[in-house]
């Protein structure tokens, strides 16, 4: 956030603070420009560290007063601190009035206006840009706050916690009370004011309390948010039933709004959304649009355990309940999908995701661990790594103890934790402790290397049988890459889980007892496993589900990814085998600098798979999908985003020829008939037949014929709801069909008003497969398009992100062009919202990978922006980094 020399905040240096503050009374004059903030607190010294004096944080206000137990006492501002000397070792009272300038707050941090309403962002360090505070998680305090508004305009008043009082006031104002008995840490502190509508749901939960859920949006949003309240009814019902975790507030809000930086907020009792991870209707959302609101509202939800009821005692343990929470709601995602089938796919989609951003994270300039140990501003570090790879580390405890051992576990850090600021070994101990004996409590100082360690490491297998004797021997080593800053790793606990497949894909008992499927605990460098009884040369099936967020290198011929592909009873492996089977012969083609040819027995693989009998049609579109550029970016040391791109499109485009004729039925076969449900079956054959329609324009458009480009125009205009629409028109626009252009703009007059459809309309086109330049140049002409703006995150993204993240070959140009825009836009936004313009930075992370002519072009790009005097931490953390 702020501006000039970055200082650079330690793990290693957390003491608790000077003093506590125990009880807050906030009371909000709220005007948009400018907005009375009058704080009365209570306040206790901390005994238990060295006297001091009283530091209170403090970022773009105007300090009116302070008083002391109603007198006023001598103070002086230092920097972005407000320093009273004097303050009383007995407990007193401390009343601080300022105000704050909400419509001038761009930064979307701390409390500022959108579309004419008031909200609140205070995680990390936004409350300290509402008033002065001791602004850090492990400061807990119990409030009551009074907002006082214009009633005409803001007739919806919200706080966290419950009302307690209402009514009118002189002049056209009114105020509402509410209380939260939950002591929190100001990270959790939220207000929404405005002319909302809610949609509400009275429940009654097992426990037999009653509770009011609300969902607050702008007039006319009201019928987008059914799918919002069902998640959540499913949400709090779930973590009743797997957690034994209850609501526990009479009242449970979600407020949308349309300017946000980041996905969602889980404030005490108040959740405030983006309003691309709430809103959703047939006609405007997706059915992944439909799956992500459902995992962001369970997400939030989720939170209001792990994370507010025992929260982080300092901002490096920011996994303790972001990556729990990740965990959480894909463990409750897989849940609501039911069938093993439909779990397979939520996991290998989240895998697909890991891989995608964690990966290349893990190996670039931002590497760091789950628990970094330095940062200059926070809010880089909500990233991939804390969230994802976090996740990962939970789910790692569970394959360790059990389902069982990691509820118990669960069960105990609650008893010992509620109501406390604690660390990720406080967790780990927990799980520990409530599993004596089991192989994580037995390593658990080696597993905690999960927690201090960047990097993935890398896994090699390598096994022999015996014929003689019978047995199989496995070899596993692991190492971990150096990252920036640690330069030797120590082993990992790696969770290998496995079992063996004979030739005819049948599994094979590993024991006496007959176990097809074991979890091998790799903890050293190297270690052996040995399987007795084994007749003949088995293939090995390791890393099943992902058990362990690593690379592994088995060094399986395709023979034997062929047979995992078709028989492995791990469905995750399975489509691991046919990723594998593609990326080989990708990388196979890029190493050699030849161009690539996809083999006849490649080709009759995938055209099984596809017409495979069982198999579900949403698996069948993972296991199709080729994999992601960016992925395939990490597999090579040095990365030409050229000729990836050429590859991958080469790949394709022999794909969807020698497969015509199946695409074609499968697109007939997986119509769906009658109303729109986003369940998984359903959005499963959408998502063949959208891979289908794609596959069969893209071999139109290199044939010349114009029947498909036809039918998807078809199609795209008699769309029963957006998955449909978006699918057909995806394929139009991604093979450069004649009828893009028409379908675009009609797509664009058609949802002129719908701001969340607007995103996918910029983002569709800055996504496109780049060919001769063509995305780029109209990507940067679309920054003149009247609807784009900077000021609104999910509308710069959608052209910004879409082009310098997700779309290699289009960014990454022998001209340079594309890393010049990206050093304007990452200017330009810094002026206006340091996290977002942060979050656009990244998109070098990687550069240092780069072939030449991008890798130098790309540091000069970098050393530009590096070069501006007044940047925020946040851009000069990202830049600097990836200077090092
Ligand atoms: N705790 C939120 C979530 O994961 C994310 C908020 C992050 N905000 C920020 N400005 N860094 O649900
Ligand atoms: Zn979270």
């Amino acid at each position: 956030m702020r501006e000039g020399t970055a200082t650079l905040i330690q793990r290693l240096d957390y003491q608790q603070p000077a003093f506590w503050i125990r009880k807050v009374d906030l009371t909000f004059d709220l005007d948009p420009a400018k907005t009375l903030v009058t704080s009365k607190m209570q306040i206790e010294r901390n005994t238990a560290v060295p006297h001091g004096p009283l530091r209170l944080h403090g970022e773009e206000l105007n300090l009116l007063r302070v008083l002391i137990d109603g007198s006023s006492v001598s103070f002086r501002q230092e920097g972005h601190e407000l320093i009273i000397e004097g303050a009383p070792d007995a407990d007193f009272a401390l009343e601080i009035r300022n105000t704050c300038c909400p419509d001038k707050n761009t930064a979307l941090s701390g409390l500022y206006t959108s579309g004419g309403s008031f909200f609140t962002q205070c995680e990390a360090e936004g409350f300290r840009r509402i008033t002065y505070f001791l602004d850090r998680p492990d400061v807990m305090a119990v409030y009551t706050v009074t907002l006082r508004a214009d009633k005409a305009r803001f007739p919806i008043l919200l706080a966290n916690g419950n009302l307690t009082g209402s009514g009118d006031l002189d002049n056209g104002r009114h105020f509402a009370v509410w209380h939260d008995p939950f002591p929190k840490p100001s990270y959790l502190f939220a207000v929404v004011a405005g002319d909302l509508v809610a949609r509400e749901q009275r429940i009654r939960t097992r426990a037999g309390k009653d509770h009011l859920l609300q969902v607050f949006v702008r007039r006319g949003d009201l019928e987008k948010t059914e799918h919002a309240m069902n998640s959540l009814i499913a949400s709090i019902v779930w973590d009743e039933a797997r957690f034994q975790l209850p609501l526990d507030l009479e009242r449970f809000m979600v407020v949308g709004v349309s300017d946000f930086n980041m996905g969602a907020m889980e404030n005490k009792g108040l959740n405030i959304f983006n309003t691309s991870a709430l809103l959703a209707s047939p006609a405007t959302a997706t059915d992944a649009d439909f799956h992500r609101i459902e995992s962001i509202v369970a997400h939030e939800y989720f939170h209001n355990w792990t994370g507010n009821r025992v929260t982080c005692r300092d901002w490096f343990q920011l996994s303790l309940k972001e990556g729990l929470t990740v965990f959480r709601d894909q463990e409750f995602s897989m849940d609501m999908a039911g069938t093993p089938s439909a779990r397979a796919v939520c996991r290998i989609q989240d895998v697909r995701q890991l891989r995608a951003l964690q990966f290349p994270e893990d190996s670039g300039a931002m590497a760091h661990p789950v628990r970094p140990d330095s940062y200059s501003e926070i809010n880089n570090f909500y990233t991939a790594t804390v969230y994802e790879k976090g996740s990962e580390v939970v789910r790692m405890y569970q394959t360790l103890v059990g389902r069982a051992g990691f509820e118990a576990g669960m069960k105990l850090y609650f008893e010992r934790h509620d109501g406390q600021a604690v660390t990720c070994d406080d967790f780990a101990q927990a799980i520990a402790d409530a599993n004596p004996g089991s192989e994580l409590s037995t390593r658990l100082d080696a597993f905690k290397r999960w927690y201090s360690q960047a990097g993935t490491p890398r896994v090699t297998a390598h096994g022999e049988h015996d014929a003689a004797t019978q047995t199989y021997t496995l070899r596993l080593t692991q190492q971990t890459p150096a990252t920036p800053g640690q330069g030797d790793k120590q082993p990992q606990v790696i969770p290998v889980v496995m079992g063996l497949l004979d030739r005819h894909g049948v599994a094979l008992p590993l024991d006496a007892d007959g176990t097809t499927e074991r979890v091998l605990v790799l903890d050293q460098a190297e270690q052996t496993f040995v399987f007795n009884g084994i007749p003949s040369e088995p293939v090995p099936s390791l890393l099943r589900g992902f058990s362990a967020p690593v690379v592994l290198d088995d060094g399986l011929s395709d023979a034997a990814l062929l047979v995992l592909m078709r028989h492995d009873s791990d469905p995750f492996n399975r489509w691991e085998a046919s990723q594998r089977l593609a990326l080989n012969r990708i990388l196979h083609a890029l190493r050699a600098g030849q161009p690539l040819v996809l083999s006849p027995v490649f080709i009759d693989a995938m055209r099984a798979l596809l017409n495979h009998p069982e198999l579900d049609p949403a698996f069948k579109e993972l296991a199709l999908t080729l994999p992601a550029e960016s992925y395939i970016a990490e597999q090579m040391d040095v990365v030409d985003p050229q000729a990836i791109h050429a590859a991958v499109m080469a790949a394709q485009i022999q794909l969807a020829s020698a497969l015509r004729d199946d695409w074609a039925a499968a697109f007939e076969a997986h119509q769906v008939q009658g109303g729109y449900t986003p369940d998984p079956v359903s959005s499963g054959k959408r998502a063949l037949a959208n891979l289908a329609l794609s596959m069969l324009v893209l071999d139109a458009q290199a044939t010349g014929d114009t029947v498909w480009p036809g039918k998807a125009y078809q199609r795209f205009k008699d769309a029963g709801n957006m998955t449909d629409r978006m699918g057909a028109l995806a394929a139009l626009v991604n093979a450069n069909a004649e009828l893009a252009a028409p379908a675009l703009q009609r797509f664009h007059a058609l949802f002129k008003d719908d701001a969340l459809v607007i995103d996918k309309w910029f983002a569709l086109q800055a996504r496109a497969p780049e060919a001769d330049g063509r995305v780029f140049a109209r990507a940067r002409s679309l920054l003149k398009h009247p609807d784009f703006s900077l000021k609104n995150p999910n509308r710069a993204r959608s052209l910004l992100a879409s082009l310098c993240m997700f779309n290699p070959a289009a960014f990454h140009r022998t001209d340079a062009a594309g890393y010049v825009f990206w050093a304007e836009q990452v200017l330009a936004i810094d002026a206006i919202n340091p996290q977002l313009a942060s979050r656009l930075a990244r998109a070098m992370d990687r550069w240092a990978a780069l072939a030449e002519p991008y890798r130098s072009a790309a540091r000069e790009a970098i050393a530009r922006v590096a070069a501006k005097p007044d940047l925020s931490t946040d851009v000069r953390e990202i830049v600097e980094r990836a200077l090092a």
